[in-house]
């Protein structure tokens, strides 16, 4: 396949960019340099594939740029709101990209931050490394209590299932979703998890809220400050898919009138800028979209673009393919 030319957009782990040079006339980019617009532009024009990731905008002015060689976009990443799909489709550019291998990592991260605000953990921390801490005492730094509470999912796709798993079975929550689209009844009974077709409704009864949606017309700016109200006074938001889906500045205003207790975040509006608004609370726990950031997932989501590319450039009908 070495006279298929192939641009990677951004530094990915060593062992998937070596698996691309022996197999394609590849371009990497050592600097990890983010692209320009116009420099995608140039890449759709010169290259056969282009291996994007969810922070480059593949508009539909890229995809529509006159001379445009590029037949697929493999995109490193399950979510793919960065791509305009519905001109890859009508231009019949296909687009895959890198669901499953970041499950379980990305609902690490769930727990993580659901655990984090609500026992203070970067609070504490800092409070460790600044050589504050005075002593033990019986009313230090009292968070909430985690186990048997519930836990109530926006989506209940693969990652929130995963997240049910870890929260039902290593913390004994009881799990509640709101998910239009899921009807899957064998994994409703495994998680004794209660259905709810209205989200105002299943905020009323969820300790922790945790959204699993993508980032589409329908969800974006779904968390307002109308549905935060609705949430308990007492419970936390948890956000591990798209920054869009939460108004920020509603999220900030909700924090400020206590209308809930606390936020864990590791996507935010317009990455990587996080309202600076959000950094004065001391119970918002933020992380730097971490999701999929282990070195076992980073490897596989790349090789998952690489499977993609080779059956495409085969023949055959890549097995992530989006459109
Ligand atoms: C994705 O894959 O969509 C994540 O946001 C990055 O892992």
């Amino acid at each position: 396949m070495q006279n298929y030319k192939v641009l990677v957009t951004r530094k990915w782990p060593d062992s998937v960019e070596k698996k691309l040079r022996e197999t394609f006339d590849v371009t990497l980019n050592e600097q990890d340099k983010p692209l320009t617009e116009s420099e995608l532009i140039e890449a759709i024009q010169s290259y056969d594939a282009v291996l994007p990731t969810v922070t480059d905008a593949i508009t539909d002015k890229v995809i529509t740029s006159e001379r445009r060689n590029a037949k697929i976009i493999g995109n490193f990443g399950v979510g793919f709101n960065n791509i305009d799909i519905e001109s890859a489709k009508k231009n019949k550019v296909v687009v895959t990209n890198t669901p499953e291998v970041l499950t379980d990592c990305t609902a690490d991260i769930a727990m993580l931050l659901l655990l984090g605000v609500s026992r203070n953990a970067s609070e504490g921390e800092f409070h460790v490394r600044k050589q504050e801490w005075t002593g033990w005492r019986p009313t230090h730094m009292m968070g909430t209590k985690v186990t048997g509470k519930t836990l109530g999912l926006v989506g209940m796709g693969r990652i929130a299932q995963a997240v049910a798993h870890k929260a039902h079975f290593g913390f004994n929550m009881k799990i509640a979703f709101f998910d239009p689209y899921f009807e899957n009844q064998d994994i409703i009974k495994k998680f004794d998890a209660k259905s709810f077709d209205s989200l105002e409704n299943m905020l009323g009864i969820s300790d922790f809220v945790s959204l699993h949606c993508p980032s589409t017309n329908e969800t974006k700016g779904l968390i307002n400050y109308d549905i935060l109200s609705k949430m308990n006074k007492n419970s936390y938001l948890i956000n591990t898919a798209r920054g869009d889906i939460v108004v920020e500045s509603d999220l900030v205003k909700a924090l400020e009138n206590k209308i809930i207790k606390g936020a864990g975040l590791d996507v935010y509006e317009s990455e990587p800028i996080v309202n600076p608004d959000l950094l004065d609370f001391k119970n918002v726990f933020l992380l730097p979209h971490l999701g999929s950031a282990t070195v076992e997932t980073r490897e596989a989501m790349g090789m998952r673009v690489f499977s993609n590319i080779c059956a495409f450039f085969d023949g055959k009908e890549p097995p992530d393919r989006v459109v």
